[in-house]
């Protein structure tokens, strides 16, 4: 695997396999990196001919209160993870290279309305942070495809969102989420919950599972959210959001609606822990 850390050895990289016509796809990331994330190199693997994965710990996406210098870094690990997996490039900007500007004044990119539901209402100004990024690096990689885990639904619509809208000439590939044997999503954010936390994570996931089924006979989604949020509650985590919406445009779901997804967040300890289920009636 090789590792680039500066855009021109990117470019002459990519150059070169253009040239050769061979397809590539890039999966982005933070490090930290879990099955979840080999599963997207494996996905970008059977779609293109080259993978480019980058890690970057993107300042933007990080609210004030939110503690970026713990956030998890495991690079020996990461890179030994990525080449287990045949990724054939890690891509690992500076910051300089990314906002050559400082974050706060650089060029942003806001993919409107959606980005101030659910996860954009806990935690304001994260998906601004996340679509400039995810713009800034198609630009310097310039992939074919992109692959994006499921678990993120709404990073992920978000992200499809900014694409269509602007014209960018990627493919956005949904990766189904990887879950643990008790159904809880793979997450980095796993890594802060402890043992007893663990135990009682999975109930996230299952009340999912249970809406999936209850929704078939009862269209009364403020009555299930409800029942839901008591569930999540009464077994120790603090739900912060839990929504019925339409499956494309996350708007709250109609009656008349179809595609639906059911998208919940809850606290568990220190671990604000997000997940999803999509129900096609
Ligand atoms: O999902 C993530 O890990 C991040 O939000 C992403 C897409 C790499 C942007 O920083």
């Amino acid at each position: 695997m090789k590792i680039i850390n500066d855009i021109q050895s990117l470019r002459q990289q990519v150059k070169e396999w253009r040239l050769q016509d061979l397809k590539i796809a890039f999966v982005p990331t933070m490090g930290n990196l879990h099955d979840g994330h080999l599963a997207l190199v494996k996905a970008a693997h059977r779609h293109a001919d080259k993978v480019i994965v980058s890690i970057f710990i993107n300042p933007m996406q990080f609210g004030l209160s939110e503690d970026i210098d713990n956030y998890p870094k495991t690079l020996e690990q990461d890179k030994n993870r990525l080449t287990d997996v045949n990724t054939d490039l890690l891509f690992i900007p500076t910051s300089d290279i990314i906002y050559p500007k400082g974050y706060t004044d650089n060029t942003f990119v806001e993919v409107p309305n959606i980005s101030d539901l659910y996860c954009g209402k806990s935690r304001p100004g994260h998906f601004r942070g996340v679509a400039t990024v995810v713009c800034k690096l198609f630009n310097l990689v310039q992939p074919d495809v992109a692959c994006f885990g499921s678990k993120d639904y709404q990073q992920l619509q978000i992200i499809q969102t900014m694409v269509d809208d602007l014209s960018m000439p990627v493919e956005i590939i949904p990766v189904e989420i990887i879950r643990e044997e008790s159904g809880l999503a793979m997450s980095s954010r796993n890594g802060y919950l402890t043992s007893e936390q663990r135990d009682d994570a999975p109930i996230l996931y299952q009340t999912l599972q249970w809406l999936s089924e209850q929704v078939k006979t009862n269209n009364d989604y403020l009555q299930l959210c409800q029942l839901a949020t008591d569930k999540i509650n009464q077994a120790g985590l603090t739900t912060d959001y839990i929504d019925f919406c339409h499956a494309y445009t996350l708007a709250p779901a109609t009656t008349d609606d179809k595609e639906l997804v059911i998208l919940a967040s809850a606290f568990c300890g220190k671990a604000r822990l997000i997940d999803n289920i999509q129900v096609n009636l």
